[in-house]
This record gives structure tokens, C-alpha cells and sequence, in this order.
């Protein structure tokens, strides 16, 4: 297994478009990134493969456990909900991580991400404790002092050294021991006001989910439309979180976007479903390219789960081997049964009955029907980040080749390249442009709604492949002398390099059966 190069990744992703720094003319803003023109589109495009999926043709029209077709709504909420929501939720009270802060050199770190190097002998009696953040620049360097200080070393986590220990620490970058605090939970929801008086009273948050929005609406949705448990409620949107040290490119950021599903069913039901959207969802990231053994599925341990869901089906995450998790994992999508915790909480802080009456369920009665049961329906939440998911489809299409013209190209799924086709005169003359030009225009009319179809007239033909192939375009069309005398094109596929000629009048049709999923 070789790890590919982020510091690559990130240049390419810089250099062609893909992703920027926020603010970068003002020297950046950390945990913030946006979205350059190529990286835009590649983020609908993976946003729109979820919405068609999940919402348009639930789970590409395959049948749910019980035989049934999946049932799903869409929905969209405010980012800013009523604060209530979120002490119901339990976001105020527990949405937070342990932090500590390095009194000599004013950093500050999650305290559940920091290690230590201790003496393997196990005999610590006082000696210094060696902190760094795995993967930084942090571990070589404190470790090169631990093993001079004790030969053999160890790693542990700083979170699990008895509180008195942390007076032995010496903190990355620090010169002397004993300048780390202690850790201090710290509440990861942006604070924001609500109109102008900006008082105590009005204090808000932006959502940390989008999930919420979904709970909060669940009566609403259940009385204008006509869903019945079992169904989904799906909603992507924007998320916020005022985490506290954020890294790895766009993994962990402080503004990012979820695609989420609430999926309510009868508790009796929950095993199956979970089952159920635990191997879709890992189906469906696989069927856009991330299909090799960088891609997981783990389920949770006992330890691991959330207090809701301790007594349920089980909770798993799609995973996937970034370059800067390698050999290990970063969570991509986390499918949780939440059992009916959300809509009880919200059921109690809003005073509002939030039960579901099944007419399917219940005692038979004698005229053939049931009596009907009310229940507070149980949740399976296959929530994924939309920024991961971008960023696994670069890491996974970053591909070097030094014997091609482009050594470095992208190999981006079809169904999410930003530019779908180019098309170009092999030269810029003798009535190549012109015919090109028309061809552009045919695939553009057609396929334009999915992403970009470039025309390209400039430069030594090598070049303008290679450009494509940086930019993940999976199809070049190229009109040259032939085609006037045989009314064919050659088509260039970006992954094998490979060309063969079609017909020019049968392109469009040819690229639809590569383009439309
Ligand atoms: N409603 C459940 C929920 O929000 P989560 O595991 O905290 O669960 C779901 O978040 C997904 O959102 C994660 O799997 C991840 O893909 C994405 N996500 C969470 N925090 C993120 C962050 N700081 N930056 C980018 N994506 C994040």
C-alpha cells in the first residue's frame, strides 16, 4: 500500500481550481475552505447524486427489507433554529470536546488528540512526559527527545494520565514542563444574536447539524403530506462547528455541508432498517469510485456509542483511508440508530405530541381492520458530510504517472468529473474549428445541465489533454483531418489514454450511455 502525497493533492487541488483557502488574500481563516470553479461543481455534482438516490429514486429503486419500496421526503431548514431546540437536542448542555491550552506557547489543542511518549519501562515517578499531535511535525521531534531521555518509549494518551501527571508534561513546541491546563470542556456551537439589542436574551447558534431541522418539522411533514412510518426525511445543508483545532485540508473544518436522513420506522422494525441503510450507504459511496480497500465499514463498538443509542441496533461508520489517516481511517458517512431520543426530547422541552398513529398496527378487530397504535417512531440517521465525500473522490482520483503527458491526473468518477466532455479541432484550421465547434454546441445542449462540456481550440493537443486529465475530465472528442473525409471523430478516454473512433453523429449518444446514472 503507498500513500499518496496530501501536499500534492492539495497543490493540484489549488492549481486547477478545485479548493482554496477562505480569505486567503486576507491570510486565511482556519477551518474555513471554498470552493473553486472545478471544486463547485464537483461538490453539486456529489450533492446531486445523493438528492437523486435518496430522494428522487430512494436507494435507486431498490426494495426496502420488508419488500416495500423506501418512502422519502425532502426538507429544508433554517440554519438558525430556536435555541430551545438545541437544549432539547442536548447540544448546549454536551456538545462539547475536552480542551487544553499551553500557557508558554498560547496553543491550543483538543486534549483527546494529544499523546504522550512515556518510558516503556512504565516507571514515570516524575520524568517528563513528550505531548505531540500524531501526524504533525510534533511527533519526530518529541519523540527524538524521549528516546534520548529514556532509551525505550511508549505512547499514551494524554486524556488517560491521572490529572496530577499533566505538572510532567512538556507540550509540543514547548521549552519547559508543566504549561498545559487542564482540560476544560468547550461547546463546539457558534454563538451568533438575534436582532439589534444583542442581549444575553438573545443569544442563538448555528446549527451543528442539520438533523434537528428534521426532528423539529416531524409533525408538520406528517400533516401536510402523505408519508407513513416507514419513511425518511432527507435534507444536505450547511453545518457549523467551532472545533478547536481544525486540519486535514477540509476532514475537519469549521463550516461544512451534511447530507443527512432521518428515517423513522417502528422500534420492532429498527434492526432491519439499520441493517438495511448500513449497507446501501456503503454501497452507494463504492458505486462512485471509492470502491477499493480504501473504502470500510466499521461497526462501533460498545464503548463507543452515543448514550442513545446504547440500547439500539448498533451504530457503523463508512470510512474512508485518507492519505493523512493512512494505514488508518477518517469517518466519511456514520449510520446510527438514535432510537426515538430526538423526538422524545422534543416532545418534552416543546410540550407538543409528537406521537405517530399507525392504523396498520395494533389489536385486529373483527371487521377485518386494526385498532390502530401510537407510537414515537425510532430512527436510523445516515448522516454523511458532503466535504469528506469531496474530499475522499479527490484523494481516491489523484493519480501519478510519469510516462503520460499529465503526471498527475485525476480519475473522478463520471457521474461527478466537474467537466464531463471537451472537444477539440486537432488544429485551429482547414474547418476543424468550425466542425468542432459544432459538435461542442450538440453536447452541450444535451449534457450541459450535468456539468461543464469545454471547447478547446489552443495549443499542441498533448497539452490540452493533459489539462483535461489534471481537471478529471473523463472524455475528449478530437475533430482532425479525418473527419471531414470519413464523418469520424477520435474519442480519448482519460484513464487508459486509449483512443478509438466513432462516428460523429454518434457521440452524443455514445456519451450519454457513460453520462446519465
Ligand atoms: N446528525 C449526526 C451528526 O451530525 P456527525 O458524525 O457528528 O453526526 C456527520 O457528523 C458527518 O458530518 C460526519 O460523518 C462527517 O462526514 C461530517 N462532519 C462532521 N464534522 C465535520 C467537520 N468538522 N468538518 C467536515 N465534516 C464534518
Amino acid at each position: 500500500m503507498t500513500t499518496k502525497s496530501m501536499d500534492k493533492i492539495m497543490a493540484l487541488a489549488k492549481r486547477r481550481g478545485f479548493v482554496y483557502q477562505a480569505s486567503e488574500i486576507y491570510g486565511g481563516l482556519n477551518g474555513f475552505w471554498d470552493y473553486g470553479p472545478l471544486g463547485a461543481q464537483l461538490k453539486k455534482n456529489l450533492r446531486e447524486a445523493w438528492w437523486q438516490d435518496v430522494v428522487l429514486n430512494p436507494c435507486a429503486g431498490q426494495l426496502g427489507p420488508f419488500g416495500e419500496p423506501v418512502r422519502m421526503v425532502p426538507l429544508d431548514t433554517t440554519i438558525i433554529q430556536h435555541p430551545k431546540v438545541w437544549e432539547a437536542s442536548g447540544h448546549v448542555a454536551g456538545f462539547s470536546d475536552p480542551m487544553v491550552d499551553c500557557r508558554e506557547t498560547k496553543a491550543r489543542y483538543r486534549a483527546d488528540h494529544l499523546m504522550v511518549y512515556a518510558p516503556a519501562s512504565g516507571e514515570r515517578n516524575g520524568k517528563p512526559l513528550f505531548a505531540y499531535l500524531p501526524d504533525s511535525t510534533s511527533e519526530a521531534k518529541q519523540l527524538k527527545k524521549a528516546e534520548k531521555a529514556f532509551g525505550e518509549v511508549t505512547r499514551l494518551q494524554l486524556v488517560k494520565l491521572p490529572k496530577e501527571e499533566y505538572a510532567h508534561v512538556l507540550a509540543p513546541e514547548a521549552e519547559k514542563v508543566g504549561s498545559l491546563t487542564e482540560p476544560r470542556a468547550f461547546n463546539l456551537m457558534f454563538k451568533t444574536y438575534i436582532g439589534a439589542t444583542a442581549t444575553e436574551d438573545d443569544v442563538a447558534f448555528l446549527r451543528p447539524e442539520t438533523a434537528q431541522g428534521i426532528f423539529v418539522q416531524f409533525k408538520n411533514v406528517l400533516d401536510t403530506t402523505r408519508v407513513k412510518v416507514p419513511f425518511g426525511i432527507a435534507q444536505t445543508g450547511k453545518a457549523f462547528r467551532n472545533e478547536v483545532t481544525p486540519r486535514n485540508f477540509t476532514f475537519r473544518s469549521r463550516e461544512f455541508e451534511q447530507m443527512e436522513i432521518e428515517f423513522f420506522c417502528h422500534e420492532s422494525q429498527a434492526r432491519e432498517w439499520y441493517k438495511f441503510w448500513r449497507d446501501w450507504r456503503m454501497a452507494w459511496w463504492q458505486s462512485l469510485g471509492l470502491a477499493g480497500e480504501n473504502l470500510q465499514l466499521r461497526e462501533h463498538d460498545a464503548d463507543e456509542l452515543a448514550h442513545y443509542a446504547k440500547t439500539g441496533a448498533g451504530t457503523s461508520d463508512v470510512e474512508y483511508r485518507f492519505p493523512f489517516t493512512s494505514p488508518g481511517f477518517g469517518e466519511l458517512e456514520g449510520i446510527a440508530h438514535r432510537s426515538n431520543f430526538d423526538l422524545s426530547q422534543h416532545q418534552k422541552h416543546a410540550r407538543t405530541n409528537l406521537e405517530y398513529f399507525d392504523a396498520e398496527r395494533g389489536e385486529l378487530l373483527p371487521n377485518g381492520s386494526r385498532k390502530g397504535e401510537k407510537y414515537l417512531p425510532h430512527v436510523i440517521e445516515p448522516s454523511a458530510g458532503l466535504d469528506r465525500g469531496v474530499l475522499a473522490v479527490l484523494c481516491e482520483a489523484f493519480t501519478e504517472d510519469a510516462s503520460r503527458p499529465s503526471p498527475e491526473l485525476m480519475r473522478i468518477h463520471p457521474r461527478l468529473a466537474p467537466i464531463k466532455a471537451a472537444v477539440f479541432p486537432l488544429v485551429n484550421k482547414d474547418g476543424m474549428p468550425e466542425q468542432s465547434e459544432r459538435l461542442h454546441a450538440e453536447l452541450n445542449k444535451r449534457f450541459g445541465r450535468l456539468g461543464a462540456i469545454e471547447h478547446d481550440p489552443k495549443q499542441a493537443i498533448g497539452k490540452r489533454y493533459a489539462r483535461m486529465d489534471e481537471a478529471g475530465c473523463p472524455f475528449c472528442f478530437t475533430v482532425d483531418g479525418d473527419t471531414a473525409k470519413d464523418q469520424s471523430v477520435t474519442v480519448r478516454d482519460r484513464d487508459t489514454g486509449a483512443q478509438q473512433r466513432i462516428a460523429i453523429d454518434r457521440v452524443s449518444d455514445w456519451l450519454a450511455e457513460k453520462l446519465i446514472f
